[in-house]
């Protein structure tokens, strides 16, 4: 057992004899015993999957499917025990194919994967992005102004405020109009420049306010729109109706180096100096990052720019200035500081309340159990309000950037596959699309999302429900209907022709949860984000896996900027393609024979529509 550490050993003492006489001999010493060190460490750290309760689990999940929904819903004591509810959110989870041995078993499977630490190391400000080197502290961003929350020594939690002060002082001037623009008018309409987590959080919360009466009626005369894409047909559908001077544009980057978000920034600002001189930047642009030195390069005033920290993962950070400034500017900082409460309210439950009864756990918990143990790799996010739209988009990013990783956080390849394929649509669009193969082909564990109340109710006289009751009916009974199916049986007793009686038949036994919200104001916005943040890093803890790093966006950034300059060559000196592969060579040929009319000095030509 000692044999490696022993080796190291006398290897790092014989570099040190000899460092004097052959500094280079020893130093090739040295880092032969470092790989060898690097190595055994990773050899010997255990992987989840070779712990006793994930092999109990793995013989339980044999016997449960053997079993029906149909029949574990027949147990009314088991249904009961599985609905939880946390500040006016029911968790239901009784149409899992779980049994009550199922939830114990995941329960010690929690604890030889230390989740209880792994959890309080992240809020203790931990470095647990340990590739990366960094804390991950997304929960101080909506801590209460007297929380203490540590990150290397400090409290972060003043700095928050501080942006968050400044924050509102800036969205204030600037809806009340004693902010303007270089002509003297008043910025009605904002633009956020960002891709990413720069984008799909911001997106996801607009998107969700955009109803809520109280947002309306603080967003009124104002627009908020998310250029994201750098295809220019984005910038295109972004300016499109606007006037640049009355428009506010914010560079929304963690580390203002994104190559689409940069070409986005710049063609903005060319949009708005070529109508009202360079000058007028100073007025019309503002920026979020973390890269406060390149934010001053681009050309923004340091003082319009608002910081976050290298703690806040990118996908994590629609409660920093990310999000929050946008938002606030469109509603107001009141409305978004509901936002933040319901997120901190999440973050309390999650940190504090036993697992029993902890919403982002048991989701957590009950997602790996579908993923390792039953073999189900997808999961569908069908909310059903509309206002939720871009509920699942957002959750995509959170989740497959977080979970999609091979390795453990020791870098030792994974025998089993973590992460899953989240996607999803409104209820009841998502129902006439792909609920066919849901209910018919392939098992997908369901998340459905509704919400009691109405942001906007319809009621029409005569008819036999409320607008709202009817989506409702859809969000109660698609959950029965996956996991009850309808037998052959039942379908020849309905007389159905003998032949159809295959096409008809449903298998059930379809596994869901259903979350209710009791309205979705702010608050409650605020609470279903954290919900889905904190489920996703308990799956990655779980797993073992580093959920806050995302190294497997790399590659391809980097093969697109040999191809940049490629495109940049050929269309300016004419070179060929070459250094690429035969079927890379072939197509971008073509596209530059293709396109060769397009001379490679064009004036600057911004979008016509
Ligand atoms: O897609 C990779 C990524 O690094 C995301 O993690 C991040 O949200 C996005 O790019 C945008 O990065 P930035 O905010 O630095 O422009």
């Amino acid at each position: 057992m000692d044999l490696i550490p022993n080796l190291v050993t006398n290897l790092l003492v014989l570099s040190f004899s000899i460092a004097v006489d052959s500094p280079m001999e020893a130093n090739r010493i040295t880092i032969l015993a470092i790989s060898i060190l690097d190595k055994f460490q990773m050899a010997s750290s255990t992987l989840i999957c070779d712990t006793q309760p994930w092999k109990e689990l793995e013989a339980h999940a044999e016997d449960v499917k053997k079993t029906h929904l149909r029949d574990l819903l027949s147990d009314d004591e088991r249904s009961r025990s599985m609905v939880v509810e946390f500040d006016g959110i029911q968790l239901d989870y009784s149409r899992q194919q779980a049994t009550l041995e199922t939830r114990e078993k995941l329960f010690k499977l929690a604890e030889v994967a230390s989740l209880k630490e792994k959890i309080n190391r992240m809020y203790n400000g931990e470095h647990i992005n340990s590739t990366e080197n960094r804390s991950v502290l997304h929960v101080a961003l909506r801590a209460p102004r007297d929380a203490v929350i540590q990150n290397d020594g400090n409290n972060v939690v003043p700095d928050v405020w501080n942006v968050l002060d400044k924050i509102k002082e800036f969205s204030e001037r600037v809806r009340s109009g004693s902010w303007v623009g270089a002509t003297g008018k008043e910025l009605k309409d904002v633009v956020a420049v960002g891709i990413g987590g720069s984008f799909l959080g911001p997106l996801f919360v607009h998107t969700a306010l955009q109803t809520d009466p109280e947002a309306i009626e603080s967003a009124r005369g104002r627009q908020l729109r998310f250029l994201a894409n750098v295809d220019p047909i984005d910038v295109a559908r972004n300016i499109t109706g606007l006037n640049p001077e009355t428009t506010l544009v914010v560079i929304v980057s963690k580390t203002f180096t994104t190559a689409e978000t940069m070409l986005n920034a710049r063609t903005l600002r060319e949009w708005i100096s070529s109508a009202l001189g360079s000058s007028a930047v100073a007025k019309h642009m503002v920026a979020v990052s973390t890269n406060l030195t390149l934010v001053e390069k681009f050309g923004i005033d340091p003082n319009n720019a608002f910081a976050f920290w290298d703690w806040v993962g990118g996908r994590y950070s629609v409660c920093s200035a990310v999000g929050v400034l946008p938002l606030s500017l469109q509603y107001g900082f009141s409305v978004i500081e509901k936002f933040l409460k319901g997120a901190s309210s999440i973050d309390q439950h999650m940190y504090s309340e036993q697992f029993e009864r902890n919403l982002p756990v048991l989701l957590g918990l009950l997602s790996v159990w579908n993923v390792s143990f039953l073999g189900y790799p997808a999961r569908a996010i069908l909310p059903y309000s509309q206002a939720l739209e871009k509920f699942a988009p957002h959750i995509q990013q959170v989740s497959m950037e977080s979970n999609g990783k091979g390795v453990s956080i020791d870098g030792v390849p994974l025998p089993f596959e973590a992460g899953e394929i989240d996607f999803g649509e409104p209820g009841t669009n998502g129902q006439h699309s792909f609920y066919q193969l849901i209910h018919q082909g392939r098992v997908i564990p369901c998340d459905f999302i509704g919400v009691v109340k109405s942001q906007q109710p319809v009621y029409l006289s005569g008819e036999v429900v409320s607008n709202h009751d009817e989506l409702m009916s859809n969000f109660f009974a698609q959950p029965d209907a996956l996991a009850y199916g309808k037998t052959s049986e039942q379908l020849q007793k309905e007389n159905v022709p003998p032949h159809l009686v295959p096409h008809k038949t449903f298998s059930g036994n379809r596994p869901s949860l259903s979350l209710l919200l009791p309205s979705l104001n702010a608050y409650n916005i605020g609470q279903l984000l954290a919900i889905y943040e904190h489920r996703i890093a308990v799956e990655g803890f779980i797993w073992g896996i580093n959920s806050f790093d995302q190294w497997g966006v790399e590659l391809g950034k980097s093969l697109a900027t040999q191809v940049r300059k490629q495109l940049n060559a050929s269309r300016t000196k004419g070179e060929p393609v070459q250094g690429f592969n035969f079927s890379t060579t072939a197509m971008l040929t073509r596209y530059l024979q293709a396109s060769a009319d397009v001379p490679a000095d064009l004036p600057t030509r911004l979008p016509q529509i």
